[in-house]
């Protein structure tokens, strides 16, 4: 069985292109594989939150992970910061890392570009605390977006150094876990491209019903069709995508009839997806504001976590260090 480690980035909220581009998947992939899934909170340093911030979003991003279907009983579910050995093998990984390597990475340059009073030495070394993210359970595989594709390569390049280095077959090279058929690209309300938060298009699964109808009424549309069975055009399209995530079968064939007849009416058409989004969405917040006020609950999901964590990070450790000559006399 492949050890599969997922990382979540502890800020923002989740919201529909998350879920069916990617939380959706976990749901299947921890059935089928030694699942980890951690949340970055040290990671989340290099932005200097307030000390309420970190521990709310940390909550938040748990409770909404726990209420779309991760499951602690059949995964390990943590905190990063309450695994000490990650930071402990990010300082044996720093000493084979290259700052040259490290600054040419697309992300750092980015941030020199974007930040440049705020070049932190967390923000240089990212990627090695990543690659210790994975390498202390020894992951075969990692669920990845587009933009970790490099981070997870130089996890990769750092692994196979130290096994090179210390002429250990040790660490496995990390692959990224592939969801095939299944991945689905969600796009945004505003007429092109995905749902991201960046992109401030999107639903998210704590929208109450009002701000889900005001997000979609305003979605882009365009002047509507004038021929018979028209090519349909990235707005309208991105529509009927999000319908077939959330509506019936029939429902999407309704529309598209109408669609092809001339006939569609898109204020209709919108008013049928908010309704079947929140259809979809209600529950599932339902959940996430249950689990947010179970603190009990809560705590007992991340030290189970951490604890599971903690056993197979140890186990890494000490015979890392057995490989790098940190002998008992
Ligand atoms: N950098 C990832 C992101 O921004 C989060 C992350 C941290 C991660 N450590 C990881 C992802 C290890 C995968 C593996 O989304």
């Amino acid at each position: 069985m492949d050890t599969v480690l997922s990382g979540i980035r502890s800020t923002g909220n989740l919201h529909l292109g998350n879920y069916f581009g990617a939380v959706k998947n976990f749901i299947k992939m921890q059935e089928e594989n030694n699942c980890y899934f951690f949340i970055a909170d040290y990671h989340s340093l290099t932005t200097y939150p307030t000390p309420e911030d970190l521990h709310n979003s940390v909550k938040s991003v748990l409770a909404e992970y726990l209420a779309t279907g991760l499951n602690p009983e059949k995964s390990a579910i943590y905190v990063q910061s309450d695994v000490r050995e990650i930071p402990e093998l990010y300082l044996l990984l720093n000493m084979n890392a290259y700052v040259g390597e490290l600054e040419r990475t697309t992300s750092f340059k980015d941030k020199v570009r974007t930040q440049p009073n705020n070049v932190n030495a967390g923000l240089l070394t990212y990627p090695v605390l990543m690659a210790a993210d994975i390498l202390i359970h020894k992951s075969h595989k990692v669920p990845v977006g587009k933009d970790q594709e490099q981070n997870l390569e130089m996890a990769r390049k750092f692994a196979k150094r130290f096994n090179h280095m210390y002429k250990v077959d040790y660490f496995p090279e990390p692959q990224p876990y592939n969801f095939g058929e299944q991945l689905v690209k969600v796009p945004g309300l505003d007429g092109t491209g995905k749902m991201g938060k960046t992109a401030g298009n999107g639903i998210y699964l704590i929208d109450e019903d009002k701000a889900i109808q005001k997000k979609v009424m305003r979605a882009v549309t365009d002047s509507g069709p004038t021929e018979l069975n028209s090519l349909i055009s990235e707005p309208i399209q991105n529509l009927f995508t999000l319908m077939s995530l959330v509506s019936t079968p029939d429902t999407v064939e309704f529309f598209k009839e109408k669609y092809a007849n001339c006939e569609i009416r898109y204020g209709d058409m919108k008013k049928q997806l908010a309704e079947d989004i929140i259809k979809f969405v209600t529950p599932i917040r339902k959940r996430i504001l249950e689990i947010k006020e179970d603190n009990e609950y809560l705590r007992k999901v991340a030290e189970q976590g951490a604890e599971k964590a903690r056993a197979s990070a140890s186990k890494t450790l000490k015979e890392v260090r057995e490989i790098i000559g940190f002998r008992k006399f």
